[in-house]
C-alpha cells in the first residue's frame, strides 16, 4: 500500500492476518489497552531520522549540530532520545527551556529562540548558563544587557535576522518567518540588522558569536536555504567586530504528509546546505563556523501516528458522508488552521477489497471546520472501527488545546514490541483543576 510505504513509520508491518503492527505491537491491541484516542510514536523511526540527519550533514560538513525543533513536539521521554542521539534542542519558551534542563540537555546545546522572551525567561536562561540565547529585537537586545550587567556576566549570544527570501506557495503565509514583513529577526534590508550588530559591540555585556535565521516551515524546495545562506554571509563577511562561532539556517525540512507528496530528502537538504556553506566560507573568506540545522517536524512527525474511533455516521445522501472520531481539532488543528492535508486508514479493515466510498473525517469539537480529512476514499466505515492518521508526530499535540473541555489525548512509545505511556490522558478533574 502506497500510503503505508509513504507516511507510516519505518516499523510498519501489514501481519499475514491482516493487522497493523508498528514498533511490534498490535494497533488493534494497543487500542483496547490504552483507549482512543491515542497517539503513538515509533521511537525506532526517531532514531533513525536524528542518525540520518547527523550522518548526511556532517558527512558534507564535518561541524554540524542537529537541534531538535522541540516546539514539534516536547516531551520528557522524546528528549531523552534525541540527547542520546547528540542532538541539541531549540526552545521558545520557560516551559520547553525548563524540561530541556530538567531532561538533562547540556546548556551549550539549548538555543533559546521567540521574538518577545520576557525578563522571567531570560532570567532562567541566564540561571540555566545558557550560552544560545538567540536575540530576536531591539526590546530584547537592550533587556539581556542590563540583565547581564545586574547578574555581573558577559552574555554570549546569536542574533536572529530576516533575510527577506520569499517561499512558494507551498508553505502556509502563517509559517513563513524569512520575510521582510515579518515579527521575527533583525531585517537586513531596511539596516536593522547591521544596527544591531553595531549596538551589541557597543553594549559591553552581550558577547555576539553567532548567527541565526529560520524562512519558514515546511520548506518544500532546496533553493531557499540556498540564496539565504548567501545573502546573510555576504551581509556578515562586512563585519569585523564579531567572531562568527555559529551559523544557523534554522529548520523547515519538509516530510511527506500523503502519498503524493514528494519533498527533497534530507541527502538533498544537506548537499544544498553544505556546500552553499563551502563555498561561502571561501568566497567571502569566513572562519568556518559550526553550522548548526533544526529539524523539528522531520524528527516527530513521521513518528507519529493518531488512533481515533469511529463514533457518529452521518450520510447526506448526494452530499457528504461524516464520518465522526472521537478526537479532532482539539488534539490536531492543522487542517483548521493551515488547510493541511493527511492521509488515513481504517485500522481493522486492512484486508477489506471492496469499493471505497468518499468520507469525510470530522472531529468531535463543536465547529463546522472541525474537519480532520476532507473527500478521502476508504472501505467502507462503521462506527467502532479504528482509524489511523499517520504522519501526527509534530505540531498536533504540541498545539493541542482543552476546547470544549476536552482532555488530551495519551501518547504511548513503541518499540520492539513494548508499549510506554509518555504521557498520560488527562482526566476530566486535570481540566478544571486549575479553578478557582
Ligand atoms: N527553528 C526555528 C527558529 C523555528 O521557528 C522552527 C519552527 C523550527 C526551527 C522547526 O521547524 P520545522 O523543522 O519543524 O519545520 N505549527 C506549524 C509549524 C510552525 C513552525 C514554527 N517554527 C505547522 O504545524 O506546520
Amino acid at each position: 500500500m502506497d500510503v503505508i510505504k509513504n507516511t507510516f513509520p519505518i516499523t510498519t508491518n501489514i501481519t499475514s492476518a491482516g493487522k497493523l503492527e508498528i514498533g511490534g505491537c498490535d494497533i488493534e491491541s494497543l487500542a483496547q489497552k490504552h483507549q482512543t484516542p491515542f497517539y503513538i510514536y515509533d521511537t525506532h523511526h526517531i532514531e533513525q531520522v536524528c542518525d540520518e540527519y547527523v550522518n548526511e550533514f556532517n558527512n558534507i560538513y564535518d561541524n554540524t549540530q542537529v537541534v531538535y525543533g522541540s516546539k514539534a513536539f516536547a516531551n520528557k521521554s522524546i528528549f531523552k532520545i534525541i540527547s542520546e542521539k547528540g542532538l541539541g534542542v531549540d526552545v521558545v519558551s520557560g516551559g520547553e527551556l525548563t524540561l530541556a534542563v530538567l531532561s538533562g540537555i547540556p546548556p551549550d546545546k539549548i538555543y533559546f529562540h521567540g521574538n518577545n522572551k520576557t525578563p522571567t525567561e531570560l532570567e532562567l536562561a541566564q540561571e540555566a548558563k545558557l550560552t544560545k540565547i538567540v536575540v530576536d529585537g531591539f526590546y530584547e537586545l537592550e533587556l539581556l544587557n542590563s540583565l547581564s550587567k545586574k547578574n555581573g556576566i558577559v552574555q554570549d549570544i546569536m542574533i536572529r535576522l530576516s533575510p527577506a527570501i520569499e517561499l512558494d506557495e507551498r508553505t502556509h503565509e502563517y509559517t513563513t518567518t524569512g520575510i521582510l514583513d515579518s515579527k521575527f529577526g533583525f531585517a537586513i534590508d531596511n539596516g536593522d540588522a547591521e544596527k544591531a550588530i553595531n549596538l551589541i559591540s557597543e553594549y559591553g555585556n552581550l558577547n555576539l558569536i553567532g548567527i541565526h535565521f529560520h524562512l519558514g516551515s515546511p520548506l518544500f524546495s532546496t533553493k531557499p536555504y540556498e540564496l539565504g545562506i548567501r545573502k546573510v554571509a555576504q551581509f556578515i563577511s562586512d563585519f569585523n567586530n564579531f567572531d562568527l562561532q555559529e551559523f544557523s539556517p534554522g529548520g523547515g525540512f519538509a516530510v511527506p504528509y500523503t502519498r503524493e507528496d514528494s519533498p527533497p530528502k534530507v541527502k538533498d537538504y544537506a548537499s544544498v546546505i553544505c556546500n552553499t556553506m563551502n563555498d561561502v566560507i571561501s568566497e567571502f573568506n569566513l572562519p568556518k563556523p559550526k553550522l548548526v540545522i533544526e529539524p523539528g517536524r522531520a524528527i516527530t512527525g513521521p513518528a507519529g501516528v493518531a488512533i481515533y474511533t469511529v463514533g457518529a455516521i452521518k450520510n447526506i445522501e448526494n452530499v457528504r458522508k461524516f464520518i465522526s472520531v472521537d478526537g479532532g481539532m482539539g488534539d490536531n488543528i492543522r487542517p483548521a488552521l493551515y488547510g493541511a492535508k493527511y492521509e488515513a486508514i481504517v485500522v481493522n479493515r486492512l484486508w477489506d477489497e471492496r469499493p471505497k466510498e468518499k468520507v469525510t473525517i470530522v472531529g468531535k469539537y463543536c465547529e463546522s471546520g472541525d474537519i480532520l480529512i476532507k473527500d478521502i476514499e476508504l472501505p467502507e466505515i462503521k462506527s467502532g472501527d479504528l482509524i489511523a492518521i499517520p504522519v501526527s508526530g509534530a505540531y498536533s499535540t504540541s498545539m493541542a488545546s482543552n476546547y470544549n473541555m476536552n482532555p488530551r489525548p495519551e501518547i504511548v512509545s513503541l518499540k520492539d514490541g513494548m508499549d510506554q505511556i509518555i504521557r498520560k490522558r488527562e482526566t476530566f478533574a486535570d481540566l478544571f483543576k486549575m479553578d478557582v
